[in-house]
């Protein structure tokens, strides 16, 4: 046994070691070859981890041997892309005999509205194209896998492997769409914006949100060929968190200075300085999602246009730094290891490496538009998407509407908004414009149930605009219907509470809808769903199904009745002291960055029940008698806090069930000592002779003579149900969290049979 130990003992001590070890040998590397100046510790240490992964997937997955499962179609459409030049591929070039023009590159930014639609098609006819039983899109992004392309990193070879890599992609967009050029990401542009993720490129128009699935813009909805490494959950969509870790970093105009005023080439290889992988790796981290994971990283547009950017500045260094023949010849002394020679063939083309080096790139086939910079003389850009900043003379990207804009007042940082204290905003004017711009084409279905869910801002607070809203699909007739949030909210419910209007399901049936939520910016607002096994709440699909049957319903409360509506979600069947609003089900986050299910669950442990200031209270009585009697309920307080309240039953039985009662006293938060009352029952002003029983709160049942106590402190109170809000006494009793058919109704204090 001590021997065990022992030996457990001395494992993990070693362990501990090597893992030491191996930490400082990284951090060691990196301050030794690298300029430390650049990156933090965090980010150090983000760039090791990534590495060691990417090894490891290529020394395990080596033995697949990529090229050898793939079919003869899929081989013959690899091998075609890469013989293939702008001249000898791409159809119209070549029907109209025109000499082949380069392919000129621009900032996405920079693309007009037609290249950015035509773009979009190119695209998507690359992930819509099926090779066998692989879509082209997907193929390519099998050629960045560690076991095709062993020497696509961490290395000399990563720079013009990337090169030929993206010209195969190129090719075969234009053999979509013969116009279309690939536009790279200059992410300087975005780099230092009060908030990075809030810049333009993250929206509809150009990549699409950045905020979990990616579900606006061209790509929406894009299915990924694996699901996402490193996930909790089971994501095969297109999935992003821009911004989303703190040691996170795009590039800055100072590190694409470093990059081009290298004196070799050597200086820009990962075996002799780690700056420059290392600094488009944490862009990769930045963007997050399927951009996290090297191997898989393609699966992303963002790839295509982070790399072109870097190839871009690559060749920046090139024209800077370097004679056409050291272009050329110039490779680095220290090479990693054999993946990454001169000589080497480029696995898996059937190119070497030098041949990566080839003037020919960018003399025949593409050239870089650089982004012209604004000047005193000329303040201004070259783009919509730009603004010019003039305290550094650049020019930036602009922040969306609703983004944060901090320290930039008065200038022109907004993308079709004004920054004013620190948020891009709109007149007033044109916000009401907006909103029955909106409201067109609004229909309601015809038969309806409630539920309730709540839009969330990037600190977790609930949205309170009447601009925020749901566009609510019918996913089996295709009707839509927009809700909003109803602009004010009251306890119980959650600010932010929007109410979902769902197509009724009939018995047997079940109605499917679609969401989508948008604050009242426009912004996209991710959804997030409640895990009932880890009880957290993580990112999910925006779709419901609701049913009668909670087995194939989604766990979503909901209720027919307009009324009963502000209390889903909620338990009536407790203390109102200890009445707390659960979060919905289904709850959206419209910020650009992902917030923690903790943040969303804290929502709700913020909303108290105002204290009751009413005169009076309202609870049930059970009184189980014969149909036709005519009796009178009177509850009499025992001290001087009120007069009698006396009622015919009939009149205060509830609507749903004749056997319960509801009855007034006095408010017990308005009396210290609490309140006792006697509850009788007459007839003709005599007292009846009815069995009393009282429940207590374990259920336990024994004979009583009808004396209640309310108190303010639920362990004084008998009766812990009571409500001075009237709207709340035909669900009074009920448990109304979750699916309807687990709804629960507790007994009151005292029944009475007579
Ligand atoms: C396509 O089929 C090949 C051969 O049957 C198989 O090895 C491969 O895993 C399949 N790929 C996908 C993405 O289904
Ligand atoms: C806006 O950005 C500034 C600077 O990054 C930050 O301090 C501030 O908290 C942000 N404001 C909001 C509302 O997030
Ligand atoms: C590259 O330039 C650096 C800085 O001038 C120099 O120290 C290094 O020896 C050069 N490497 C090669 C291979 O020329
Ligand atoms: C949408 O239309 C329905 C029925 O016409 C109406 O009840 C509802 O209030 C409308 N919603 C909005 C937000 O205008
Ligand atoms: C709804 O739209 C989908 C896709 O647009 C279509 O396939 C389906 O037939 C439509 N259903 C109805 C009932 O119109
Ligand atoms: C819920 O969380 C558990 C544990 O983290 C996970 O295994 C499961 O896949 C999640 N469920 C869904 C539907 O994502
Ligand atoms: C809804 O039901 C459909 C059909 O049964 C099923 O494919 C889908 O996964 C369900 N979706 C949810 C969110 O439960």
């Amino acid at each position: 046994m001590f021997q065990m130990i022992l030996r457990l003992l001395v494992t993990f001590l070693w362990l501990i070691l090597i893992s030491q070890s191996k930490l400082d040998s990284c951090e060691q590397w990196i301050k030794q070859l690298g300029d430390l100046d650049f990156f933090t510790e965090a980010q150090i240490r983000m760039v090791c981890m990534h590495q060691k992964e990417w090894v490891k997937d290529r020394d395990e997955e080596a033995g697949k041997k990529f090229l050898e499962v793939t079919t003869d179609n899929q081989l013959k459409y690899l091998r075609h892309v890469e013989q293939c030049t702008r001249e000898n591929c791409v159809r119209e070039a070549r029907r109209k005999k025109r000499a082949p023009t380069k392919s000129i590159r621009k900032e996405i930014r920079m693309m007009s509205p037609a290249e950015l639609r035509n773009l979009g098609i190119a695209m998507n006819g690359l992930k819509n194209r099926q090779i066998d039983n692989i879509t082209a899109w997907d193929l390519h992004t099998l050629v960045h896998y560690p076991d095709s392309a062993p020497g696509a990193h961490w290395g000399p070879a990563f720079l013009p492997w990337h090169r030929e890599f993206l010209r195969q992609f190129e090719i075969a967009l234009q053999t979509e769409v013969p116009s279309v050029t690939l536009p790279y990401w200059d992410s300087t542009l975005d780099q230092g914006l009060p908030e990075e993720a809030d810049s333009v490129l993250w929206t509809d128009e150009l990549l699409g949100n950045g905020n979990g699935y990616v579900k606006t813009g061209p790509f929406a909805n894009w299915d990924t060929n694996v699901l996402m490494p490193l996930s909790q959950i089971p994501v095969k969509k297109l999935y992003r968190s821009t911004g989303g870790r703190e040691q996170d970093r795009l590039m800055t105009p100072k590190d694409a200075n470093w990059i081009i005023t290298r004196q070799n080439f050597s200086q820009l290889t990962f075996c002799h300085d780690k700056t420059f992988e290392s600094m488009h790796g944490l862009s990769h981290v930045w963007v997050g999602g399927f951009m996290y994971v090297i191997r898989v990283s393609p699966n992303d547009p963002t790839f295509y246009m982070h790399h072109a950017f870097i190839d871009n500045l690559w060749e920046k260094f090139r024209q800077n730094s370097q004679t056409r023949e050291e272009r050329e010849e110039q490779w680095a002394t220290k090479n990693c290891n054999s993946n990454h020679g001169f000589d080497v063939q480029m696995k898996p083309f059937t190119i070497q490496n030098r041949d990566g080096l080839s003037n020919q790139y960018t003399d025949e086939w593409y050239e870089y538009q650089p982004v012209r910079h604004c000047t005193i003389e000329d303040a201004t850009c070259d783009s919509n998407f730009y603004w010019c900043d003039m305290k550094t003379w650049r020019c930036r990207s602009r922040v969306v509407y609703g983004g944060n804009c901090t320290g930039y007042e008065g200038t022109q940082i907004c993308y079709n908004s004004v920054c004013s204290q620190g948020k891009c905003v709109v007149p007033p004017r044109v916000r009401s414009a907006t909103k029955s711009r909106i409201e067109d084409g609004n229909l309601s279905f015809k038969e309806k149930v409630w539920a309730k869910t709540v839009l969330l801002d990037e600190n977790g607070k609930g949205i309170e605009d009447d601009l925020s809203r749901i566009v609510i699909t019918d996913l089996v007739t295709n009707q839509t219907q927009i809700v909003f949030h109803s602009g004010e909210t009251v306890f119980p419910e959650i600010p932010g509470t929007v109410y979902l209007s769902l197509p009724k399901p009939r018995a047997g049936k079940m109605s499917r809808v679609s969401l989508e939520a948008r604050d009242q910016f426009g912004r996209y607002c991710q959804a997030q769903c409640m895990n009932s096994t880890s009880e957290r709440y993580q990112v999910c699909q925006p779709f419901l199904n609701i049913s009668l049957n909670s087995e194939i319903s989604s766990p979503v409360s909901f209720t027919h009745s307009m009324s009963s509506r502000t209390f889903l979600n909620l338990d009536l069947s407790v203390h109102p002291r200890q009445m707390h609003p659960e979060m919905p089900y289904i709850v959206f986050v419209c910020s650009r960055k992902l917030v923690t299910s903790a943040m969303i669950k804290q929502a709700a442990e913020v909303v108290r029940a105002p204290t009751s200031t009413e005169n009076y209270v309202f609870f049930r009585v059970a009184v189980f008698r014969e149909e036709s009697s005519n009796y009178q309920i009177e509850v009499s307080p025992y001290s001087d806090v009120g007069p009698i309240f006396s009622s015919s039953i009939e009149k205060a039985a509830s609507a749903f069930d004749p056997n319960i009662v509801y009855v007034q006293a006095p408010n017990p938060e308005l009396h210290k000592e609490g309140v006792r009352v006697r509850v009788s029952i007459l007839s003709n002003n005599n007292r009846v002779q009815c069995q009393v029983k009282c429940t207590e709160k374990d259920g336990s049942m024994h004979q009583c003579d009808g004396d209640v106590d309310l108190h303010s402190d639920s362990t004084l109170s008998q009766e812990d149900v009571f409500t001075s809000d009237p709207h709340s006494l035909p669900v009074l009793g009920w448990n109304m969290k979750g699916h309807p058919s687990f709804w629960r109704h507790k007994m009151p204090f005292l029944s009475f049979h007579c």
